[in-house]
């Protein structure tokens, strides 16, 4: 029997405790345990960025993070990001900009723009780029989701 350590994390601002085997990634833990299914499965090798999700504010791969290493932390995942006062400025250039196709990668690149923008809110071209290139899609060839990046760091700018 795989050992089992009790977990306590800030997910989306709730604090939520629970119990996890130690092989458990954050992946598995926010869709399966919590039923955030937002972050994606893509590769579960750390290559796509479909899993991305904040941890105290940093972007990680949640398929390649033990949540035992998120232990104690604040996790914001896609669902995190609007407030009552609607979409964050990320998703709402990419809907204004169709940037998604299936949508698959959306969360992934949502997500760690939402990080870019909150460090480096005037990021360089250059900085979105690389940004995004760590990031897979598959559909939408990028230059859509270029421009919502550029829309985005426009209404985030202070
Ligand atoms: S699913 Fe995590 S990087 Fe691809
Ligand atoms: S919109 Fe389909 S993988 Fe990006």
């Amino acid at each position: 029997m795989p050992s089992e350590h009790i977990l306590t994390l800030t997910v989306n601002g709730d604090r939520r405790r629970l119990l996890a085997p130690a092989s458990r990634t954050l992946l598995d833990l926010l869709r399966e345990d919590l039923g955030l299914t937002g972050s994606k499965h893509g590769c579960d090798v750390g290559d796509c960025g479909a899993c991305t999700v904040l941890v105290d504010g940093v972007p990680r791969l949640a398929c390649i993070t033990l949540a035992a290493d998120a232990d104690g932390c604040a996790v914001t995942t896609i669902e995190g990001l609007a407030t009552a006062d609607g979409l964050h400025p990320v998703q709402q250039a990419f809907h204004d900009h169709l940037a998604a196709q299936c949508g698959y990668c959306t969360p992934g690149f949502v997500v760690a723009l939402a990080a870019l923008f909150a460090e480096h809110p005037d990021a360089s071209d250059d900085r979105l780029r690389e940004t995004l290139g760590a990031n897979i899609c598959r559909c939408t060839g990028y230059t859509k989701i270029l421009d919502a990046a550029r829309a985005a760091r426009g209404a985030m700018k202070p």
